[in-house]
């Protein structure tokens, strides 16, 4: 599922950026800049950023399959 439609990030980008954060340092702050950055990637419009917050906070707590019960919302649906 595409999540950032100016960056063409998808939940499975944020998923593997959540994992590879947490493996480098356990302790890892993560908020959405940290996953941006991971992936080489700057926001353009920012709507897409309450649903990355959303997946990355559930793919930390539990897991990528926690993912599925995160309602998506696109960002291009909100224009
Ligand atoms: S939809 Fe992600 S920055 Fe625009």
């Amino acid at each position: 599922m595409i999540v950032c439609s100016c960056t063409m990030i998808t939940s499975k980008d944020i998923a593997e950026a959540v994992s590879a954060l947490r493996t480098a340092d356990p302790f890892v702050v993560l908020t959405p800049g940290t996953i941006y950055r991971h992936l080489g990637k700057r926001p353009s419009c920012g709507s897409c950023l309450p649903l990355i917050t959303k997946l990355m906070v559930a793919y930390d707590e539990e897991g990528p399959s926690s993912a599925a019960s995160v309602p998506h919302r696109s960002p291009i649906e909100d224009s």
